[in-house]
């Protein structure tokens, strides 16, 4: 029947395609998901994941022709596997809060000057990595910012981080005088430790911030949820940050769960009687060690 026949030439063409596609994909990704988490490609010159751990991550990273390695995250690169694997280092770590300004020139930067094709890395490969290659595909590969947006949706960035969602969204190819500021910025493959006391300081400002709207009895959820995720974060990091498995780690790491128990409080009262708490652990834990 003529119906039939072309109706099942369609689903073939269809299942066909679909394989084709598959195939395809495997042959460019599939093993590397299998060792890199979160491994996303934007296109062929720019891909993100999670950071690479082993030797066989390098490995497989180089294999795949990667040239420049960019590490937006506060621990610092592993630069004997990445020089053993023709890797360069670009070191730029960035906050849960957004992307400051002068990070985004030194993304663009690196999109512009180094070698290609470039792997953008943060811890898991979710949220600060993809925003940051976010904004190197604008940069440079024409990304529209309503396709940045959409590939953070898709490779699952939570909508929570509001600033990563924020300074995507807002960034655009940079202005002339940026453009002038380029050639003052130094692109570091390492960059200076983030310290404990930086972590420190950035939970404060989010603490403060939280603070001050429930006294003023003013928090929208918005902003509650952007501030608290960030603490959470921040706690996390931390804990990365303080390699010495002692007390102090097991702590931080409990504070993960507090800065939780914040994030899913609602109403005012709620929020302020976990703000107590929460405040309660920061001056138990300074007063035994500072
Ligand atoms: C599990 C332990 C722990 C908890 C909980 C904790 N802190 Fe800290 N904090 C530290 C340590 C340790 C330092 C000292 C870091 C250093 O100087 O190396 C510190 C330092 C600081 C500093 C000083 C940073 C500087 O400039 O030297 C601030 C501000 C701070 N913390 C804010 C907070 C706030 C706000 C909270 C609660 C929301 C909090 N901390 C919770 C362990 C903790």
């Amino acid at each position: 029947m003529q119906f039939d026949d072309s109706f099942n030439f369609r689903n073939f063409l269809l299942v066909f395609t679909m394989v084709v596609g598959n195939l395809q994909a495997e042959d460019s990704t599939d093993s590397v998901e299998r060792t890199i988490e979160n491994f996303n490609r934007i296109n062929a010159n720019l891909s993100c994941g999670s950071q690479p751990q082993s030797e066989s991550h390098f490995a497989k990273l180089q294999k795949l022709g990667f040239k420049t390695v960019v590490c937006v995250d506060g621990t610092s690169p592993n630069l004997k596997m990445l020089r053993k694997h023709g890797l360069r280092s670009v070191h730029i770590p960035l906050p849960y809060s957004g992307i400051p300004q002068e990070s985004s020139r030194m993304l663009t930067k690196a999109m512009r000057e180094c070698e290609k094709p470039i792997f953008v890395h943060c811890h898991h490969g979710l949220h600060r990595g993809p925003a940051a290659a976010a904004v190197c595909g604008i940069a440079q590969v024409h990304f529209s910012q309503k396709e940045a947006v959409k590939f953070l949706q898709t490779v699952g960035t939570d909508p929570a981080y509001v600033g990563l969602y924020r300074d995507v969204q807002n960034f655009s190819v940079l202005s002339t005088e940026d453009d002038r500021q380029l050639s003052r910025i130094q692109l570091l493959e390492q960059a200076p430790a983030t310290k404990l006391s930086d972590v420190m300081v950035r939970i404060e400002s989010h603490f403060r911030f939280l603070k001050d709207q429930a006294t003023k009895q003013q928090q929208s959820n918005d902003s509650w949820t952007e501030h608290s995720v960030a603490i959470i974060e921040e706690f996390k990091e931390a804990g990365r940050l303080y390699k010495q498995a002692d007390n102090l780690k097991i702590e931080l790491q409990e504070s993960v769960q507090t800065a939780t128990s914040l994030r899913l409080t609602v109403g005012n009262h709620e929020r302020s009687v976990a703000l107590k708490v929460l405040e309660k652990s920061c001056v138990q834990c300074h007063a035994k060690r500072r």
